[in-house]
């Protein structure tokens, strides 16, 4: 039986802003994708692996590099280093990140379809959870640590087109022929997601943030049962087991969507994409619901002026609403790494 019982945290800004919902003068701050291609460190340590697979299954090496961007810059948080794709891959889809291209994986055929919760290996993500485990033991207690899963509509759309995609056409078409097949796919990521974020809150995560990257992608029609209904059931799970873990969502570009994923999920924090426009959200949800985002990307690789500027519209703009500052979507590779150094003091001002 898994235990409910967690240290608490007092003295995480993150932590305080995500459980107490009441806005603060000095904003909370992470950046998605912050330990990466972009910092020397890593890429030292990513040269020295065979495959990134095999440097988010070495739990030492995992841990070194989730806590890199928390020596260089003053974070609120650190996020465990792994990818949405270890599910997939515990399922058994034979996922492989080649160097230069995105990943690929053997492409489920719906129609076919004999994959099942026995299909799950647990055990392959047992690293996951040790890497956790090594992180908590040296992040000073004014660090968050947040664990994270991909959606089952995202990790669905790797696992059915079996590479990276710009439209998931062939995702979305198998979708479309096999509804019944498709919803099984959904009910058993569901399960897996679940498992795998109460896995990570027990082994130490103060958070969990679930990635939805392709959300946008879906049919005005669907986006209820295909983005909606399962987070709403992976809540609601994890939830079952630790009540008061805040749980962040983030369903990039889901836009006009937005209030009623809210409402539906009932998570602690929406994530928001950079193309969301900050006050028609803070007017359409309640005010203790903690946005979280959403500076682009590219802005913070051009730096200068025009970062200077967008952060302040940033703090500007949400100085009434719960609010973690972060980018609307994973830092560049190409980021510098001064820019980075600029955001935190520009937000810090
Ligand atoms: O945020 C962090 O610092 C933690 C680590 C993290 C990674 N991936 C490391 C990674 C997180 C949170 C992710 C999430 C992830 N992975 C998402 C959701 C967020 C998003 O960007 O929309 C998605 C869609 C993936 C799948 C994935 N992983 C792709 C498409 C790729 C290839 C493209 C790319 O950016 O390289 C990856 C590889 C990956 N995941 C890298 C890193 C650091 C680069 C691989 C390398 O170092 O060789």
């Amino acid at each position: 039986m898994l235990s409910s019982f967690k240290v608490e945290k007092p003295a995480s800004p993150l932590l305080r802003i995500l459980k107490s919902k009441v806005p603060e003068k000095r904003v909370p701050c992470w950046f998605m994708r912050q330990a990466g291609r972009y910092l020397p460190e890593y890429r030292e340590i990513r040269q020295n692996v065979n495959s990134f697979l095999e440097l988010c299954y070495s739990p030492k090496l995992a841990s070194e590099v989730t806590l890199q961007p928390l020596r260089r810059f003053p974070f609120d948080a650190a996020i465990i280093f792994s990818d949405i794709l270890v599910i997939p891959d515990a399922l058994g889809l034979q996922v492989k990140f080649a160097a230069g291209d995105g990943p690929t994986l053997q492409p489920l055929q719906l129609d076919k379809m004999t994959l099942t919760i026995d299909h799950f290996k647990r055990e392959t993500l047992f690293p996951v959870y040790e890497a956790i485990s090594l992180t908590c033991s040296s992040l000073e207690s004014s660090k968050a640590l947040i664990g994270f899963s991909g959606a089952p509509w995202t990790l669905a759309c790797y696992m059915l087109e079996g590479k990276t995609s710009k439209t998931y056409s062939e995702a979305k078409i198998q979708a479309f022929r096999h509804p019944e097949r498709f919803q099984e796919l959904l009910d058993l990521l569901v399960s897996c997601v679940t498992d795998h974020l109460i896995m990570q809150i027990k082994a130490g995560c103060d958070v969990v943030q679930i990635f939805d990257s392709w959300a946008s992608l879906v049919p005005d029609t669907h986006v209820f049962a295909w983005v909606i209904e399962p987070m709403k059931q992976i809540v609601e799970g994890v939830r079952k087991v630790y009540p008061d873990v805040p749980i962040i969502g983030f369903p990039k570009d889901l836009g006009i969507h937005i209030p009623v994923y809210v409402r539906e999920t009932k998570v602690d924090c929406i994530g928001l994409g950079f193309r969301e426009n900050l006050s028609s959200v803070i007017q359409s949800i309640p005010s203790s619901v903690v946005i979280q985002g959403n500076l682009d990307p590219s802005i913070l690789v051009a730096g200068g002026d025009v970062l200077e500027k967008e952060i302040n519209h940033i703090k500007e703009t949400m100085q009434d609403h719960p609010h973690i500052f972060n980018l609307g979507h994973g830092i560049l590779p190409e980021t510098p790494i001064a820019h980075v150094e600029d955001a935190l003091k520009i937000l810090r001002q």
